[in-house]
């Protein structure tokens, strides 16, 4: 596998291909990363993953300087998964001068629930994700990307800034990773202490259980069943942000009267002491 850091020598490594297949990673790669690899190698010439902390998408308070950078212990895992080339920038090969370009989703689906609780920070993963596929893709015919539906939202964000550019990108997206009791494989687990990581699978709990509960239910019933979601969370002492139930297709509110009629995922965000969990569950 080649390590590289620039993106001449990253468009120099891929020079001789036509379909890259691509999983932009921030590091400290679990289980779930690597799946994604597996999956879209197959589907290209040649197999790249990037590993970028993109400061852009972390607000002032939040932990860009604490996120985990793993970098030799990630690159051993890419190799042995196949990988063939890891491009790794430092922030002035990406960034070489402040990134006043960026790009915006439609406030519809960028505002709403992460977005409403972490403002800026579509914009932050969609001008970093366009930048690297610029830098995988460009002059290719076409290519794969591989993103996990663990990031529901970001999938969505990334799937429609593809279709509306026209970009030649097949977006791939890999199912969520979990432990055997439930809680998504997450890089950010990394930060829970043994107490709060035997507490972090009742986050997967309570989306199961209003997910089986709104699908008996009507959509007049949601606010009350997200409400007392949220409250049994809180009262095993988590901080929810959301726990809400969305159409698969747009993340907006379901429209039909019977919820078990349409396509639903459930999606929640809560903060387990000092580290913030996000999961959803198609259902
Ligand atoms: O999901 C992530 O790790 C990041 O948001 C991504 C897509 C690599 C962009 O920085």
């Amino acid at each position: 596998m080649h390590i590289v850091h620039t993106i001449a020598e990253l468009r120099e490594k891929l020079s001789d291909f036509r379909r890259p297949a691509f999983v932009p990673t921030m590091g400290n790669l679990h289980d779930g990363h690597i799946a994604l690899v597996q999956q879209a190698k197959p589907l290209g010439d040649v197999m790249v993953a990037s590993i970028f902390v993109n400061r852009l998408q972390f607000a002032p308070h939040e932990d860009f300087d604490s996120y985990p950078r793993t970098l030799a212990a990630d690159a051993q895992r890419l190799e042995a998964a196949g990988c063939n080339v890891l491009f790794a920038p430092r922030e002035k090969d990406l960034y070489p001068e402040p990134q006043t370009y960026t790009v915006h989703p439609p406030s519809d689906l960028g505002d709403v629930l992460e977005g409403q609780f972490r403002p800026g920070f579509f914009t932050g993963v969609s001008t970093v994700v366009l930048k690297l596929f610029s830098c995988v893709f460009a002059g290719m015919p076409s290519g794969v990307a591989a993103f996990g539906k663990k990031d529901y939202q970001q999938l969505m964000v990334v799937r429609r800034m593809v279709q509306q550019f026209a970009l030649p990108i097949d977006i791939l997206a890999g199912e969520t990773r979990r432990a055997e009791d439930g809680l998504a494989l997450s890089s950010r687990n990394a930060y829970l202490s043994p107490a709060e990581r035997l507490e972090a699978a009742e986050l997967s709990k309570a989306l199961k259980a209003l997910g089986a509960a709104a699908k008996a239910a009507n959509t007049a019933d949601l606010p009350a069943l997200e409400l007392q979601a949220m409250q049994t969370l809180a009262g095993r002492g988590w901080k929810p942000d959301y726990l809400t139930v969305r159409r698969r297709a747009d993340l907006m509110l379901p429209q039909q009267v019977q919820l078990a009629s349409e396509p639903l995922v459930v999606l929640g965000a809560a903060r387990l002491g000092n580290t913030r969990l996000i999961d959803n569950l198609e259902i």
